[in-house]
């Protein structure tokens, strides 16, 4: 009799596992794909129009349940594509419009994806993030993205765009950040008319990036007001005209104004002088007219670069006496006559002076009190004719060729020469590394020493706040910042040949190293592409706004069509439940036909583990598919001996790594055994930890990794069986599946859940993951007969029908669950 029970629940455990299996069946086999028809359609297009997706696309039909490489969900739906330099060549076609639930499109660096942008993109009406930067789509940027209301982050820089910016992006009234620098975009920039929307609108927006395009006509009056919170303006690089407008002087928040290398004329609004945040202005290669502008209020200007303008002759004006935080100060081609004023030297991060080609005369006295940041004064080509240097003196870089001082008082001096030292540009060190030499395309990682592939692009900074490319300092703050920020090893990043460009951008080689092995995994260059296109990655501020180019990356399976491990995972967990599914439907299916055979028999009453054992002729409860005759459990229970008050006193020889602790005391089994046992069952199915005889340990080894760690179980992570975490970890409930493993397992009964609670717990996590239980073909069925039988046909997850809990039985309501997902467990008597 003794080990009927024991049977009995090993049995029930048994079949628990199985339901968890057919549970987890059912969501990726048995109800077809787990994600979203609509979604998964989408992508499967999108799929069949592109080269080069990850080898994982594909592998299943099911982008959510087994997931792909770059491919986030939420549910069944879709939310992210991340697709940062995957190598993807192919067009961006009407099938992205599919992917209605989509947040985040990020396709960056990916130079094989080109023509047009789909006007479908439009419909992506829940897109938060849309990033194409640096591959080379074509054509008009479709008005269609106006009607992305959600967008908050737009970065279609350096494509191929051509046609004018659509003044429908004006609409977007979340924005936060509108990149369309480095195409070809041509025509003005739009703003509001009584008919049509225009940039104006853009109250949210920091940036407006449209460097390096052909933007033409002027810049609109109206395109700025006090309202606006931009941060950086970058137009430089166009072919704009007209004077520059005096609402930019209303933008109270401006830090960086680039407006060099335009056709601007007219003179400079004063009123720029009331930005007292801009940190960097750039007026330079324009045609602008009048006096240097005034920039004596600008207490946090860094940068100043005035140079190639038709300013009128002045001498040098105040301001060049007063801005403490000065660092780099250019005006070549420029008006200036007289003598430079000597406190300029002074400021104290002053690092660069260069006004070549202007009219400045007399002496130049630098002062007493040099900055000690000064690295390079370049006076060539003018009029100067003696030279005082203060005490202690200058060493550094003083540029004097043309001026008639070199013919003269220092024709023999390194100021007249040519060739001057200038100091280096900071590069990462590889001292410590000896000199190793890598096979092609890989380098090494200045913090192993070793030879990898690394993640490489170019970072381009748009407007530093200095010149001074040898501070060691700066770039070390840079290296930090990456590793930090890109959750890389301490040390692994290096910086090549820092050097300002043709565009006035401070250009940087950038290269990551993997944490280990060889190479980045395609998720880790998927998120650190987005990582430093989104903006996730913030440089010192010292460095200003950027943007980056990444180079291709060389993955391990590029061209080869080689199953990946990811691959093999699933599908190994995919066989493994189809398996499992096969057998419990088998179960199920025999035992339907016996329950059916044996309702006909028995008849009545109906006793269900939801009564009293003393209530015996009591309704039947119907809320699920389990039932048995009074009879049964008398037999089952060895007449409930003679103490699924509530337990049985029995001899059990069970596994011990199973059983119910509080068993070893009371010698009573109670149906909260039976959920300590389910519960061992549930960790091991986590934990692969096998064979069964371990239980024990594995209840000891959960739990202290759960204490000892944070409350995400980061510790319990890291003993799940790889196929379920790389499975698991996608599935949103799975967290919560620990959580509930945990609870059964709890040392005193009265704190683990009840059988019916755990099985609702497991029902419920499956709904809130988006299985539809309705339709699931492991469970209609069952529902359907758990209904009848009673004869009251019920939702699966209905609660009209509350178990009536009798105090003092534990059996209460035990087993007592909703039926979404039965299986007969009926106890067969002996
Ligand atoms: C998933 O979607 C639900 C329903 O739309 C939402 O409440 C929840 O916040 C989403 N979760 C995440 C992580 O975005
Ligand atoms: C970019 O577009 C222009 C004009 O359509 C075209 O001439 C040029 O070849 C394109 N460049 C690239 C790299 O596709
Ligand atoms: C600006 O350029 C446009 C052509 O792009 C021209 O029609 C207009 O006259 C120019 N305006 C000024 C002030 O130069
Ligand atoms: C200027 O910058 C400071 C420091 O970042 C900030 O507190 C202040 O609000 C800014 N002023 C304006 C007008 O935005
Ligand atoms: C901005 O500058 C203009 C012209 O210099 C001046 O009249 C105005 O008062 C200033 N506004 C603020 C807010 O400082
Ligand atoms: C100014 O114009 C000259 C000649 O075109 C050019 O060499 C120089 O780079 C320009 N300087 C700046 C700062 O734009
Ligand atoms: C320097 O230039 C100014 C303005 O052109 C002139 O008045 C002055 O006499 C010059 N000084 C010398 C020393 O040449
Ligand atoms: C390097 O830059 C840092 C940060 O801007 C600054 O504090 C330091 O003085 C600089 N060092 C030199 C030698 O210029
Ligand atoms: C970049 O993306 C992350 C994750 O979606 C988000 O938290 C962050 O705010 C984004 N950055 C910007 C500047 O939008």
């Amino acid at each position: 009799m003794a080990s009927d029970r024991v049977q009995r629940f090993r049995r029930l455990k048994l079949l628990s596992l199985l339901l968890f299996w057919v549970l987890i069946d059912a969501r990726f086999q048995l109800g077809g794909s787990f994600t979203d028809s609509g979604d998964g359609a989408a992508l499967q297009s999108l799929k069949a129009s592109w080269q080069g997706t990850p080898p994982s696309w594909g592998k299943s039909d099911d982008p959510c349940g087994f997931p792909w490489e770059g491919v986030s969900c939420n549910d069944s739906r879709v939310t992210a594509l991340s697709l940062s330099t995957m190598g993807i060549n192919g067009q961006l076609g009407g099938d992205i419009g599919g992917l209605a639930e989509l947040r985040s499109l990020d396709l960056s660096f990916n130079k094989g994806l080109t023509g047009p942008l789909s006007p479908q993109l439009g419909n992506l009406k829940k897109l938060n993030i849309l990033i194409l930067a640096g591959c080379r789509f074509s054509g008009r940027i479709p008005d269609e993205l106006g009607n992305l209301g959600e967008l908050s982050f737009l970065a279609l820089n350096s494509n191929n765009f051509t046609g004018n910016i659509p003044p429908s992006l004006g609409k977007l009234s979340k924005l936060y950040w509108l990149d369309l620098a480095d195409n070809q975009i041509t025509g003005p920039i739009p703003v509001s008319t009584g008919t049509s929307p225009g940039l104006d609108l853009l109250l949210k927006a920091n940036h407006f990036h449209f460097n390096k395009n052909q933007l033409s006509g002027p810049i609109p009056e109206t395109l700025f007001n006090s309202d606006m919170a931009l941060i950086h303006v970058l137009f430089d690089g166009n072919q704009l005209n007209g004077s520059i407008p005096s609402s930019l002087g209303l933008v109270q928040k401006l830090e960086v104004l680039r407006l060099d290398r335009n056709l601007l004329s007219g003179k400079v609004p004063n009123n720029l002088n009331n930005l007292t945040n801009l940190s960097e202005l750039n007026l330079a290669d324009n045609g602008l007219t009048g006096p240097l502008p005034d920039l004596a209020n600008l207490n946090s200007l860094n940068y100043v670069d005035l140079s190639n303008n038709s300013f009128a002759p002045a001498v040098a004006p105040a301001w060049f006496s007063t801005l403490p935080s000065l660092t780099t100060l250019v005006i070549e081609f420029g008006p200036l006559q007289g003598e430079v004023p000597q406190k300029l030297f002074g400021f104290p991060e002053l690092q660069q002076v260069k006004l070549r080609n202007n009219n400045l005369n007399g002496t130049l006295n630098m002062g007493d009190n040099i900055s000690p940041q000064l690295q390079l004064v370049d006076l060539l080509n003018n009029d100067v004719s003696s030279l005082t240097l203060g005490s202690p003196g200058y060493t550094n870089t003083l540029i004097l060729i043309g001026n008639p001082v070199c013919t003269t008082q220092l024709s023999n001096t390194n100021y007249c020469q040519t060739q001057q030292q200038t100091p280096k540009p900071y590069s990462t060190s590889l001292a410590t590394c000896g000199a190793p030499s890598c096979p092609l395309d890989q380098k090494v990682n200045p913090q192993s020493c070793e030879c990898a592939f690394p993640y490489e692009g170019t970072l381009y900074f748009r407007a530093p706040k200095f010149r001074e490319l040898s501070n060691v300092t700066l770039f070390h703050m840079l290296e930090m910042n990456l590793w930090t920020k890109l959750n890389l090893t301490p040390g692994s990043v290096s910086l090549q040949n820092p050097f300002f460009n043709i565009d006035d951008y401070l250009q940087v080689q950038l290269s990551l190293f993997p944490p280990i092995g060889l190479r980045f995994s395609r998720t880790d260059v998927q998120r650190i592409g987005f990582d430093l296109t989104n903006q996730t990655f913030k440089p010192p501020k010292e460095f200003g706004p950027y943007y980056f180019i990444a180079s291709p990356y060389a993955f391990q399976d590029n061209g080869k069509s080689s199953i990946g491990p990811g691959i093999i995972a699933g599908v190994a967990i995919g066989c493994t439940v189809l398996v499992l599914g096969l057998v419990a439907v088998g179960v199920y299916a025999i035992r339907q036909k016996k329950r059916a055979e044996e309702a006909i028999e028995l008849n009545k009453p109906f006793a269900s583990w939801g009564t009293s054992r003393r209530d015996s002729g009591g309704a039947p409860q119907l809320k699920g598919a389990r039932w048995f005759s009074l009879d049964e459990l008398k037999k089952c229970t060895n007449n409930f001996a003679e103490s699924n008050e509530g337990h049985v006193s029995t001899q059990v020889k069970g596994t011990l790594g199973y059983l119910d602790p509080e068993y070893y005391m009371t010698q009573q089994l109670t149906e909260k055994s039976d959920v300590y046992s389910f519960g061992v069952v549930m960790l091991e199915l986590i934990t692969a930890k096998q064979p069964i005889e371990k239980g024990k340990y594995i209840v000891r080894e959960v739990r202290q990794a759960k204490d000892g760690n944070d409350p995400e179980h980061y510790g319990i992570r890291d003993m799940i069986d790889p196929i379920i975490r790389n499975a698991g970890g996608h599935l949103p409930g799975f967290a919560k599946f620990l959580d509930l493993a945990l609870q059964c397992v709890e040392e005193s009964a009265a704190d683990r859940p009840t059988m019916s609670e755990v099985v609702k717990a497991i029902e419920t996590i499956l709904q809130n993951d988006g299985i539809r239980t309705n339709s699931t073909s492991a469970s209609s069925s069952a529902t359907d007969l758990g209904g009848s039988k009673g004869g009251q046909p019920k939702h699966p997850y209905t609660e009209a029908m509350p178990v009536p809990k009798q105090e003092g039985n534990n059996f209460s309501d035990s087993f007592d669950y909703s039926g979404g997902y039965n299986l007969s467990t009926k106890i067969e008597p002996k």
